[in-house]
């Protein structure tokens, strides 16, 4: 565009700009905007901007966490990452969802991955509930590409692309980048090989369920999405002829420099889970749903998911107390001199030294694979099992991707290594929030941001949820003198507050049915009347 202007000399001149984002499938919607854009700037920029603070001043009340001693730093990248993660939604909409670069740039072509079920979708889901359920209804208008790329593969039920787009179909390339000894581009295998997606989408249901207590979104097609993606593991499975256990070969886990490798922890164990939770559901099914449950033979399913869960090899830990990555990882030599790769200026630069393949064959992980699985089932195993492996797992991490720190910080805080959490947490704020303009140059990092929350909920403060108990465990930093934060939790607003020796629940909206508050092994019953206060 260009603006022909004869200002005087002295003279000031103001460009105001009019632009809106939107999601337009069709001519109509497309008119619509236009519309709408040109009314939105015959009102003119004032009325907009106090039109936009109000807005965001109302979603900020819904996620006000304050932070007691925080350092300007910190505080900054909180606000940062608020205001990205508020404008990324898709407030309206369930046929779009949250892309790895949010609105602000063309990295990875706009597609959706697992960053947004579970790095993104929780502040979601403590925040703003409603909009969790959109991006899981989001997930639902993918089930029939899920089909689709399940059939395609030979297998059976529902097969979540790694990277997804309006259709729910595969958009994952095949190729990238250069392979520095043949110069042929490498394959990229995550399209083909990286599974655990699905399960990733059926944790953040159970986490939506879990806080909202929805009784409608099952019925509503739920129901349809986790039995389709239960079936997908069972038929993902195959028998071992030696050991009779089922195992799954040839797959990729979080960490995406081990590739083709066999029984993933992380996705053998996120199996389970999902078909678990389709078990346990069967029930309430037939309940809700019977017509459904009769067009998909239910009971045959459930006996195969039985089955399943008896049989799926789940890797435990070794005599050290260490859990195998995969069967392969811990027989691997380790990638000497990791040092110069974790402190290097841009990511990846190991695979300057080395060849994927080479990379492959050695104990060095891009991400957090078995510490991501330690996150999500912080009980999983005995406390010093957990804390061993995730020091063991972040000695091998070169942290190549933008959702290794959150997640070490997270996985750090909750075993109570809180100077290393604070280090990491300290390098995830970073990742959207440097010097370096190159950083977000397709994008700022949204699984990150997402991450910044989850690490301050679920690290440092230690909230949990199960059925209609809330835990807390706080690990603060050393530096924070207190923390306080919104929860919504099965319809209430609540209020918590906590020091390095009191946690305060205070109800803000609705009434508390039932709900417990668990800490430091003491816990009471939450009441609308006046707030809880429990004494570390
Ligand atoms: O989903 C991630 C993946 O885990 C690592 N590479 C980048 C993807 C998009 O952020």
């Amino acid at each position: 565009e260009s603006f022909r202007l004869s200002p005087e000399e002295g003279q000031q001149v103001r460009l105001t700009r009019y632009a809106s984002f939107a999601v337009c499938t069709g001519e109509e919607e497309t008119m619509h905007q236009r519309e709408a854009l040109l009314a939105a700037a015959d009102r003119g920029y004032p009325a907009l901007y106090r039109a936009h603070r109000e807005a965001q001043t109302t979603l900020h009340r819904r996620c006000d966490l304050r932070i007691e001693g925080a350092s300007e730093e910190e505080s900054a990248v909180l606000a940062l990452s608020r205001y990205h993660l508020l404008a990324m939604m898709p407030w309206d909409r369930e046929d779009c969802s949250i892309a790895s670069k949010g609105l602000t740039g063309e990295g990875y072509h706009g597609h959706v991955f697992w960053d947004t079920d579970l790095f993104v979708q929780p502040f979601c889901t403590w925040f703003f509930p409603e909009q969790s359920r959109r991006m899981l209804r989001y997930r639902l208008g993918g089930l029939a590409g899920a089909r689709e790329k399940a059939a395609q593969y030979g297998y059976r039920g529902a097969m979540y692309p790694w990277e997804a787009a309006a259709d729910g179909r595969e958009e994952t390339p095949l190729f990238a980048a250069i392979n520095i000894l043949t110069g042929e581009a490498n394959p990229v295998w995550s399209g083909r090989k990286e599974h655990h997606v699905g399960a990733d989408i059926c944790f953040a249901l159970h986490q939506y369920l879990t806080f909202t207590g929805d009784p409608a979104f099952l019925p509503d097609g739920g129901y349809e999405m986790l039995f389709g993606i239960a079936d997908f593991w069972v038929s993902r499975a195959e028998r071992d002829p030696e050991s009779g256990r089922l195992v799954i070969r040839d797959i990729i886990g979080p960490d995406e420099y081990t590739e083709h490798i066999d029984n993933n922890a992380y996705t053998n164990y996120m199996a389970h889970f999902t078909v678990r939770q389709a078990l346990e559901l069967a029930p309430r099914a037939e309940r809700e749903a019977p017509d459904l449950c009769r067009r998909l033979s239910l009971a045959e399913k459930a006996a195969a998911w039985e089955h399943f869960l008896r049989d799926l090899y789940l890797p435990v830990p070794d005599e050290r107390g260490i859990i195998p990555q995969d069967d392969s990882f811990l027989l691997k030599p380790v990638l000497p001199g990791i040092e110069k790769y974790r402190n290097a200026a841009v990511r990846q630069t190991v695979l300057q030294d080395f060849t994927r393949e080479q990379v492959n064959e050695l104990q060095v992980l891009k991400q957090a694979d078995t510490v991501m699985l330690l996150n999500l089932f912080p009980s999983l195993f005995p406390p010093e099992v957990v804390k061993k492996n995730v020091l063991y797992y972040e000695a091998r991490t070169i942290h190549d991707s933008s959702l290794s720190y959150c997640a070490h910080a997270q996985a750090l805080a909750a075993v109570g290594e809180t100077g290393l959490a604070e280090n990491y947490f300290q390098k995830c704020l970073r990742i959207d929030w440097n010097d370096n303009p190159m950083d977000s140059r397709d994008g700022i990092h949204a699984a990150s941001l997402g991450g910044i929350w989850n690490c301050i909920l679920q690290g440092f403060a230690g909230v949990r949820c199960e059925n209609r108990m809330l835990q807390i465990t706080p690990q603060l930093p050393s530096h924070w003198k207190s923390l306080d934060f919104p929860l919504m939790l099965r319809g209430c607003l609540l209020r918590i507050h906590l020091t390095g020796d009191s946690v305060t629940v205070s109800v803000e909206e609705g009434v508390p049915d039932g709900i417990t508050l668990c800490a430091a092994g003491k816990s009471g019953q939450l009441s609308a009347a006046h707030p809880l206060t429990i004494v570390l």
